[in-house]
């Protein structure tokens, strides 16, 4: 996996809104090429997985309950300098931090319904992009 790369998913909320295109064009339009792509939904093993990280912390349950609510939208994306660029472009995690014409900003409605996960190093990632797909959903 090249460090050029990032994941992100789309969450439940975003997608229920009707949000995916204008999120996916934003995407495009800030010179990220999706490498990969799928609409799909986290079982709770998934999403316990996905964020152990943060196992430990009083938003987890609900994070793990409302991002198993409903599909959501799993991507990898290419750019120079992809994980600071990326998180630059969904900005801060609290929306109401989140900087102007955001991803964040724009569409998120809470902390924990904050429209977009950004993967926060390269390390993350890879292991990110793996869980998600297999070599062969990933293309140059
Ligand atoms: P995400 O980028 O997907 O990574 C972890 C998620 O946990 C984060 O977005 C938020 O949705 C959520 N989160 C982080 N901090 C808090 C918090 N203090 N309260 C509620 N949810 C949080």
């Amino acid at each position: 996996m090249p460090t050029n790369r990032t994941f992100t998913m789309i969450k439940p909320k975003a997608v229920e809104n009707g949000h995916i295109g204008a999120i996916l064009d934003k995407i495009g339009a800030s010179g990220f090429k999706i490498v990969a792509l799928k609409l799909t939904q986290l079982s709770k093993i998934d999403a316990e997985k996905f964020y152990a990280v943060h196992n430990e912390r009083p938003f987890f349950n609900e994070l793990v309950a409302f991002m198993t609510s409903g599909p959501i939208v799993a991507a990898v994306l290419e750019k120079e300098n992809a994980v600071e660029d990326y998180r630059a472009l969904i900005g801060a995690t609290n929306p109401e931090e989140a900087a102007e014409g955001t991803l964040r900003n724009l569409f998120a409605e809470s902390m924990t319904k904050n429209a977009v996960h950004g993967s926060d190093s390269d390390e993350n990632a890879a292991i990110e992009s793996a869980f998600h797909f297999s070599e062969r959903e990933m293309f140059a």
